[in-house]
């Protein structure tokens, strides 16, 4: 079993999520204690794909964060490093134009996609700010990105209470249900390095995105990010 460790190397991140693979829905399920749901209804929003636009869900994993821009009408593209998850994903939507690729050598050609998506991905990727360059790129002129990423809370009482459910709670409970529990160590430590939603803002800034702006989710348990290229 594979476990990443913070230099995030992309073999170990992609071989820790190909052992996740078959469980990996249900165990976010459980460790969100129901959330996730509720944050890919509002990603859902923020994207606000309509029929026929094209949309780039990076690092969609089983794609499970990118069937309700299907559902509108739009024709979404899941693009992920990990074969374990992109086979799980292909068992179970077989429709969808699953296609492997790195978010920091994305295999599409410049100004494709009306909105590009990353849900709970960009924080996996060793070069962030290559991979916000990438998703630029592929975007056309007047397009947006939305990116949903865990965060820091805001309320301090409520941040010193999650940060004990991170490193105390969420191990064990990942022993329960998961088959490779190492990952959620993983993502415990990876939560608490990641930037925060100021942070992040700066960096999206920096890779050209224009109009950056930010939504807390359960208190800043998760923020979405947009930006727009001009
Ligand atoms: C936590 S999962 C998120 C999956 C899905 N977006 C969701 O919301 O359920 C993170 C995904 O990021 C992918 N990933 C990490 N680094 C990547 C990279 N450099 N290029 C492409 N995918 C990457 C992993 O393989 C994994 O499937």
């Amino acid at each position: 079993m594979t476990r990443a460790s913070l230099e995030k190397q992309p073999h170990e991140v992609a071989s820790m999520f190909d052992d996740v693979a078959a469980k990996y829905d249900i165990t976010n399920d459980v460790l969100s204690l129901g959330q996730a749901r509720l944050w890919r209804k509002e990603v859902a929003k923020a994207v606000h794909a309509r029929p026929a636009e094209k949309i780039l869900d990076l690092a969609a994993g089983t794609a499970t964060s990118s069937l309700p821009f299907a559902a509108t009408g739009a024709y979404v593209v899941p693009c992920d490093f990990s074969i374990g998850m992109l086979r799980e994903g292909k068992k179970r939507h077989s429709w969808l134009p699953f296609t492997a690729g790195d978010a920091t050598k994305l295999p599409f050609r410049d100004e494709t996609f009306d909105a590009v998506t990353i849900s709970f991905g960009l924080r996996n990727v060793q070069a962030t700010e290559q991979a916000l360059r990438e998703l630029y790129r592929v975007t056309k002129p007047g397009g947006r990105v939305v990116i949903c990423e865990f965060s820091q809370p805001t309320w301090a009482p409520f941040r010193t209470v999650y940060t004990e459910y991170l490193m105390r709670a969420l191990p064990p409970v990942a022993r329960a249900v998961s088959s490779n529990p190492d990952a959620y160590v993983y993502l415990a430590e990876s939560i608490r390095a990641w930037p925060d939603q100021a942070g992040l803002a700066g960096l999206l800034r920096k890779a050209g995105w224009s109009d950056v702006a930010w939504r807390n989710l359960t208190g800043g348990v998760v923020a979405l990010h947009r930006g727009v290229r001009r």
